[in-house]
């Protein structure tokens, strides 16, 4: 049986970015033309699979002319969708650089109202393309309007389906989904932070919380990721630290999504769960070395991977 990959993103987006020479209040600024990237957590999972030559089905709600020009972002990119229609209108983002400072200004807006029977006809559609032995990677956040409880719904179905569910959220959405069966979570230290009940995590309380996480809930792997300085890998039965390799950081953009990718890559090759992150990290990493929203580059990660298995079996 041929598993596949399966992304979700409820608030997806279109990143436009500009750049102008010199920013200043009450005059006319002349910007270039505008570059269009498609974003939103699971949208980057499928973009990173496909720049790492893994094919993906990447569903997610769009509506508007903002949705259709989504649409045809990912089809240049041969990226295969299954967009559920909603009546609002996909956001867009706005990036400009000053060309003058080299300093980017990002404005984010919130995404559109999605109604019940929206998000209702996207578990129906869900439910419809999940096969046994399938993965599902769920990242970003909820859309206002959204159930907190949403990704509730969604492991519930993963479960039924007997589909391995990988999830990548923050805040109440998160908490809230960790009350059910998830086999992979990826916080940051921030969003471990919130699992846990807690401000902050010190280097020396990292393990025995995640250990502590482990045991109170039905999660088989935890992957705390710890920016440049790589991850930490938990199971009820293995804790392991795998450390960053340091690179010229040029845009840390979308490096947690490549992350996740690179670990259902090595899921799906039947890699051990280290190996896995390992190649997460490499790909986290390869994603922080390029400008803008161009994601993990497969030579980059495949460099980066040698490095940390040379410096992980030492
Ligand atoms: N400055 C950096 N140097 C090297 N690697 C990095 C750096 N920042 C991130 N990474 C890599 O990317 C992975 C994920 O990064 P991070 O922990 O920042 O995720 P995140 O906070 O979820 O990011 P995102 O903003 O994409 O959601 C890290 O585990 C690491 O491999
Ligand atoms: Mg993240």
């Amino acid at each position: 049986m041929r598993k596949k990959i399966v992304t979700l993103t409820l608030n997806p987006v279109i990143d436009k970015s500009v750049s102008v020479a010199g920013i200043s209040p009450n005059t006319k600024l002349r910007c270039t033309s505008p570059t269009y990237d498609a974003g939103g957590g699971g949208i980057n999972v499928s973009r990173a699979l496909k720049k790492l030559g893994k094919e993906s089905l990447c569903m997610y709600l769009a509506g508007g002319p903002t949705g259709e020009h989504l649409h045809q972002i990912l089809d240049k990119a041969g990226i295969n969708q299954l967009v559920v229609p909603i009546k609002g209108w996909t956001r867009d983002n706005l990036a400009v650089t000053d060309t003058t400072t080299n300093l980017q200004y990002r404005f984010g807006v919130p995404g559109p109202q999605v109604a019940k029977e929206e998000w209702e006809t996207l578990l129906i559609e869900l439910e419809k393309n999940l096969e046994e032995g399938d993965y599902l990677v769920a990242s970003g956040k909820l859309p206002p309007g959204m159930p907190d409880d949403f990704y509730v719904l969604v492991a519930e179905i993963a479960k039924s389906k007997k589909v391995r569910f990988i999830l990548d959220t923050s805040g109440e959405a998160l908490i809230k989904a960790t009350k059910s069966k998830v086999f992979m979570l990826k916080p940051n230290l921030g969003e471990l932070s919130t699992l846990c009940g807690v401000t902050s995590i010190s280097a020396m309380e990292l393990e025995p919380l995640a250990k502590k996480f482990l045991e109170e809930h039905d999660c088989e792997i935890l992957v705390v990721s710890l920016g440049p300085k790589g991850a930490l890998l938990a199971t009820k039965d293995l804790i392991e630290h795998i450390p960053a390799p340091t690179v010229l950081q040029k845009s840390t953009i979308g490096a947690g999504d490549s992350m996740v990718a690179g670990m259902v890559v090595s899921l799906l090759k039947g890699k051990t769960y280290s190996e896995m992150v390992k190649y997460g990290v490499a790909c986290g990493t390869a994603a922080t070395m390029h400008e803008g929203t161009q994601l993990c580059n497969k030579d980059d990660a495949e460099n980066l991977y040698k490095w940390i298995q040379a410096q992980t079996n030492a």
